[in-house]
């Protein structure tokens, strides 16, 4: 399990990817900067995604995270330890899980791997979601 660094901002940075054989690559140099912010970073939509993810750093690794609520499909927000919809207040962990409601599904989650330079790549094949707390 993911233990998340402490997110200090309200604002996510934000990173334009290019979709390539069903991936998308993140750099080493552009994770560090994630890294040394402590944010959860989304990555804007590009062409052969389907939403823009956010992708959470965490002490032993990352998850990517879908960016739309499970609730009635509004674009979440990282916020401040927290993943935030405008529309009608659900709230996730930065592990995808409901935190508050309406929404009753977590976000959906992309597989992650580390690629030989020590950047990584997401799957945009969602895994299975988890649960709701
Ligand atoms: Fe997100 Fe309703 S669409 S809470």
């Amino acid at each position: 399990m993911l233990t998340p660094l402490a997110i200090g901002c309200a604002t996510a940075r934000t990173l334009r990817v290019q979709t390539r054989s069903g991936r998308v690559s993140v750099g080493s140099d552009q994770l560090a900067l994630l890294a040394a912010g402590g944010q959860a970073l989304t990555l804007l939509v590009g062409e052969g995604l389907v939403e823009p993810i956010i992708l959470v750093s965490g002490y032993d690794g990352y998850i990517a995270l879908g960016s739309t609520c499970t609730h009635l499909g509004c674009r979440v927000r990282p916020g401040r330890g927290a993943i935030i919809c405008p529309c009608h207040g659900s709230t996730y962990n930065l592990q995808g899980a409901v935190t508050r409601g309406p929404a009753q599904r977590a976000l959906t989650r992309y597989p992650v791997s580390i690629d030989s330079h020590g950047g990584i790549s997401v799957v945009l094949s969602p895994e299975a979601a988890e649960g709701s707390e």
